[in-house]
């Protein structure tokens, strides 16, 4: 029968033009759920969309099931199939018939299996003196099942010459990067890349699908626009009704982020973040710029994500997976995440992605949301959608469900009107009363798609077409996945917010950012009301002014100490550029400055920075760039948030003629004349240090003598830790500074306050005890746990 129909399908190709070659499809896991739903259905739409234009096609419907079962199951499948709304029903009929004749049920279960596959291809290909154009593997399987087929498919079951092999993939590839990367290898060692379809179903949603080609046919109007002068936020959104009861086995191990963020929300988010190539329809362009889109990504924190779990969760996973009344998940259902994109174009334009089970309505989104620069005169009531600058002006890609309940893409009116192929997309009719981002839909130019296809239907043409850039390669992948691994590493532990299902959920997970940190609106009612006796805030007590070798010092909560040293910073730079016109400021590295350099950073607007010159007291022999890297902690966590001019930057010259704090480059000395030229008397207007646990201060140690006493002003010296060599301001010049502040943190810190409270001026063998400014002041500042424990 298969071969009746073949040629009838023949027939009609040879009718229409000369013929192209022969098709194989191969579904593996045929009987599967997403088989049934969406595979068979996507495979039917394929032959409807290229029966007759030069192709000949099989399908192969393949899993473990017995042949009888499988071939019954395939059966009521193909019975259930439908055609597009617009076919006449005789023509539907016909084709289904012929697709229906094409497609058999075979078990595939060993190497024999697959040999044999081949063998029965061929010979059909023979026997019909067909020419084979190429063979399509869909795995709709478990991934632990992925090797063997694959195995099998290279050793047994490639096409011939001059014919291609495609295999099909779906999520999840892997469950962070180091298992991506295993898996990606694995089957890097069966398929070439460009033989591999990994699936990302969104890709295929029609709305999602349009972005790339609405920002090409829109470049004009969007030119100006698509950028952080003009966009205020952009949000990416998939919320979903049902839960994950049923599933809860996979859901346990993956959670919301591996699940929805990690793949679908990323690859929206880089077809909206990236640079838009001169050609999208090249494949390659398309797939370069999207991985350049991930390199512009900036690294998550824990403080970039709220997470939620719905209440009934845990008890789904108890019952689901047999678990003890004590076990208690910490799987999110829901994540809120803040995403920044480090590059011109986007910086510091916030993105969300947010995702979430069991919340009040279904509904996907991209909405890129403008900044309104106008003021509009006329009382509101003269506003007119298409001329006021004053209405709120969005994009939005609907990618489906929602009030709208179809895909659709839609500009405000005050924005400009948008082309969209006509063929493919019309105008959204009138719906009166409807609201959608809180205007009505008549302030939109709104389109939808002439007809509405299934995301599956999509990638299936475009897995037949070799179009590329709609599917995950393996350096995306891979990319998608060094972006994410860190965040749901420091996440593991977390615990997520219960909240009830549905509407019931009200404002709890409403979220909100500040800087880079995203928090709940909320608090929690437990929060709130604190019970009796619970441990005392740092607001309960006040700053403690004391002294300390002799100096004064100031102790308080760490919170409150970063607060008042960032205050006393902006009074000391304040003063000195009301009086000398600059203030110099030399910092240190290490952790103890980041939430002081954060606070000046985010909560001091009248520092005069454009007058302010940063030094550095020490820095690692590293390049600039590394992570590890002084200079490189004063970039993240302070340049590149404030107005420093150039030109009043000093980072240490450690690496000058391609390598690193060589004493013949005279580095030291460079600085130490640096100095000198801007720094009147090379007297700091304050210097800031910290306190090693075994006393150093900058980088100058115990161990090592340099920079202790003498006349240079800049030394290099040897650190005990890694990277030992370091270059470091000298004991005499930092005692040259108007003012040293010495920030002490954090408990470890406890022994050394101690024993440094008690010895005298000993630079050898704490050098933290040879500060002592000429003429300049001291202040200590430690948090309670360094001075009290
Ligand atoms: C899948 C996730 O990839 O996408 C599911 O595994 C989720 O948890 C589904 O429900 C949502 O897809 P759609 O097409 O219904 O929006």
């Amino acid at each position: 029968m298969l071969t009746v129909a073949m040629c009838m399908a023949l027939v009609a190709c040879l009718q229409a033009q000369e013929l192209r070659g022969h098709v194989s499809v191969i579904l593996l896991g045929a009987t599967g759920d997403l088989a049934k739903k969406y595979l068979w259905q996507g495979l039917f739409q394929l032959y409807l969309d290229e029966v007759g234009k030069g192709y000949s096609f099989s399908f192969h419907g393949a899993a473990l099931t017995s042949t009888k079962q499988g071939q019954e199951f395939i059966t009521k499948v193909l019975e259930s199939l439908t055609c597009p709304e617009d076919m006449v029903p005789g023509r539907c009929a016909e084709l289904r018939g012929q697709f229906q004749q094409l497609s058999r049920y075979r078990r595939l279960r060993t190497n024999e299996d697959y040999m044999a596959l081949s063998k029965d291809i061929e010979a059909q290909l023979e026997h019909k003196g067909l020419r084979e154009a190429g063979r399509v593997f869909y795995f709709s399987v478990p991934p632990f099942a992925y090797a063997d087929i694959a195995r099998s498919i290279n050793s047994s079951c490639r096409p011939g010459p001059g014919a291609w092999l495609r295999v099909v993939l779906e999520k999840p590839f892997g469950h962070d990067h180091l298992s991506a990367q295993q898996l990606a290898t694995e089957l890097g060692s069966f398929f070439q890349e460009e033989e591999m379809y990994r699936v990302d179903h969104y890709l295929g949603k029609q709305a999602v699908a349009q972005i790339l080609p609405f920002r090409d046919q829109n470049r004009k109007a969007l030119d100006g626009l698509w950028n952080r002068h003009h966009v205020e936020r952009v949000e990416i959104i998939m919320k979903e009704t049902v839960d994950a009861g049923g599933r809860t086995s996979f859901y346990e191990e993956y959670g919301v982020i591996r699940d929805v963020l990690q793949n679908h929300l990323t690859e929206v988010l880089t077809l909206v973040a990236m640079e838009l190539p001169h050609n999208v329809s090249s494949s390659e362009a398309v797939l370069q710029h999207k991985l350049q889109a991930f390199r512009a990504l900036r690294g998550l924190q824990k403080g970039s994500a709220v997470l939620g779990q719905y209440q009934a969760y845990g008890e789904q996973v108890r019952r689901e997976q047999q678990k003890p009344d004590s076990f208690h998940s910490l799987t999110p259902t829901f994540a809120g995440i803040l995403v920044h994109v480090d590059n011109l174009r986007w910086e510091g334009v916030p993105f969300f992605l947010m995702s979430g089970k069991a919340l009040d309505e279904r509904v996907g989104y991209v909405r890129i949301l403008f900044r309104n620069q106008a003021y509009c005169t006329q009382n509101e009531k003269r506003w007119v959608a298409d001329q006021s600058q004053c209405l709120p002006r969005q994009i939005v890609f609907y990618i489906g469900h929602g009030e709208l309940g179809s895909p659709a893409v839609l500009v405000s009116r005050n924005l400009f009107r948008p082309s969209l192929p006509s063929e493919s997309w019309k105008e959204v009719e009138g719906r009166p009363g409807l609201h959608l981002f809180g205007r009505p839909l008549s302030d939109y130019y709104a389109y939808s798609p002439v007809r509405e296809q299934d995301a599956y239907s999509v990638l299936i043409s475009h897995i037949f077409h070799g179009r590329k850039d709609s599917f995950i390669t393996t350096e995306n992948l891979l990319a998608s996945w060094v972006f994410w691994t860190p965040l749901l590493d420091s996440l593991a532990h977390e615990v997520p917010r219960l909240y009830p299902e549905g509407a019931e959920s009200g404002h709890l997970l409403d979220f909100e950012f500040s800087g880079t940190q995203l928090r709940f609106s909320r608090q929690q009612l437990e929060q709130l009301v604190p019970g009796l006796g619970s441990a005392p805030k740092p607001s309960d007590f006040q700053v403690l002014r004391a002294k300390y070798r002799e100096s004064p010092l100031i102790s308080a909560w760490p919170e409150e100490l970063i607060a008042k040293l960032a205050d006393d910073i902006e009074a000391t730079a304040v003063r000195a550029v009301r009086r000398f016109g600059e203030f110099h400021l030399a910092l240190s590295g290490g952790s103890s400055p980041v939430p002081l350099l954060e606070q000046l950073a985010t909560r001091h607007y009248g520092f005069p920075w454009a007058h302010t010159h940063l030094w550095l007291v020490d820095e690692r022999c590293v390049p600039l760039r590394d992570p590890e890297s002084n200079f490189q902690g004063l970039q993240a966590h302070l340049l590149q948030h404030v107005r420093v001019p150039h030109y009043n930057v000093h980072p240490m010259p450690v690496h000058l003629h391609q390598r690193l704090c060589a004493e013949e480059d005279r580095g030291a000395q460079m600085y130490a004349s640096e100095i000198s030229a801007l720094v009147t008397n090379s007297s700091f207007d304050l210097v800031l240090l910290g306190m090693g646990t075994d006393g150093h201060t900058a980088s100058l140690f115990p161990q090592s003598p340099a920079g202790l006493e003498g006349t240079q002003p800049v030394v290099l010296t040897r650190s005990p830790s890694k990277p030992h060599q370091r270059m470091s301001l000298s004991l005499p010049l930092i005692n040259r500074a108007r003012k040293v502040a010495v920030l002490v943190m954090g408990r470890l810190k406890r022994e050394i306050t101690m024993l440094v409270s008690r010895v005298g001026h000993e630079p050898k063998k704490w050098p933290i005890s040879g500060v002592l400014p000429s003429s300049g002041q001291l202040v200590w500042y430690m948090d309670y746990e360094a001075f009290l424990g």
